[in-house]
């Protein structure tokens, strides 16, 4: 098995006053893989990256971070952190706010200074590096943070919500960080909302809600669609054609129709069936969920679970 940079074995956190924000979770993010956090508001999971980095002090915690004990200070040196609605001195310019992370991560000046540069022309600041961050906009507020998690040249990185804020190119921009760190071996872990995001660079996701996960797996395993393929035609498909296909269980929505079958030989009756009636094959693929629909459908078997289990 992959060696993991993080193994939850358990982890509670219950805050003062009593509420409890994460119930008993487990969790295995490999080494090299990028891995999304995913869940409502008040899931938990900026509470979840806080404890694993020991910002706030969980109630019961087994695991360790990159082959160490969850807690263990030194650790965290290796480790690059971007806090949801991340709030810098307004005082110090953008490069100052680098350069502080770099010296609390130990990064030597060299080092840090040529650095801090080149992270800042990453992330788009370069133009800004000077002013104090008091006169950026949110999203420039975002890109310094993300440049200040990276500059330790961390082995994992922990994004809660990087992209909150971001303009469009700025989002692209981000991903391409997050693909580049993964081709260097590193990992990230990244709290979102934006479900079409993460599907486009997770490997790996895990949907926590109300303090616990209902669902974790690959990206791959987990949109895996109860083997269906979809074959795209160009242009819609004919009526008497669309009609005897519907006949025998298949399902036909303008120029898409979705087969039934096990395997891509089941298939080619269809293929001829269409090929037949004159109809122009553009596309044929096994059908996948989106993100979005594997989200929403994990969400309401939680609930009905939940008020099963009220019941
Ligand atoms: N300091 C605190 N004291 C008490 N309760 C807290 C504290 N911080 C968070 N909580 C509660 O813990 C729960 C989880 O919060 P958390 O911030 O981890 O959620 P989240 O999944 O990151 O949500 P979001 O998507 O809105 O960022 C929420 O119900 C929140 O109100
Ligand atoms: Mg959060």
């Amino acid at each position: 098995m992959a060696e993991a940079a993080v193994e939850i074995e358990y982890l509670r956190k219950r805050y003062k006053g009593g509420f409890e924000a994460l119930k008993g979770v487990s969790l295995t993010v490999p080494k090299g893989s990028v891995f999304g956090l995913l869940g409502p508001n008040g899931a938990g999971k900026s509470t979840m990256v806080k404890s694993l980095l020991t910002i706030i002090r969980p109630t019961e915690c087994r695991g360790s971070l990159l082959g160490k004990k969850i807690g263990d200070r030194k650790t965290l040196g290796r480790v690059g952190y971007l806090p949801e609605h991340a709030k810098f001195p307004e005082y110090l310019t953008g490069r100052q706010v680098v350069l502080y992370s770099a010296g609390l991560a130990g990064v030597p000046g060299k080092a840090a200074r040529e650095r801090t540069s080149q992270l800042l022309d990453l992330v788009g600041l370069k133009a800004w590096q000077d002013k104090p961050v008091g006169t950026y906009s949110k999203g420039m507020k975002q890109r310094a943070g993300l440049a200040q998690a990276l500059v330790n040249e961390p082995e994992i990185v922990f994004l809660d919500e990087p992209t909150d804020g971001v303009d469009p190119e700025g989002r692209i921009e981000i991903r391409k960080i997050i693909e580049r760190m993964r081709a260097e071996g590193r990992t990230v872990f990244v709290n979102s909302h934006l479900l079409a995001e993460v599907e486009q660079v997770a490997d790996f996701v895990v949907i926590l809600v109300g303090g616990k996960i209902i669902r974790s797996g690959s990206m791959k395993e987990l949109t895996q669609a109860e083997k269906t393929f979809e074959i795209r035609s160009l242009g819609p498909i004919p009526l008497d054609l669309r009609e005897s296909l519907e006949k025998s269980g298949i399902k036909v929505a303008g120029d898409q129709v979705l087969v039934p079958a096990a395997n891509a030989g089941d298939v080619q009756p269809v293929i001829d069936a269409l090929r037949t009636a004159g109809v122009v094959i553009r596309e044929m693929k096994e059908a996948r969920l989106s993100l979005e629909e594997l989200y929403l459908s994990s969400m309401d078997s939680a609930r009905g679970e939940m008020n099963g289990g009220a019941a």
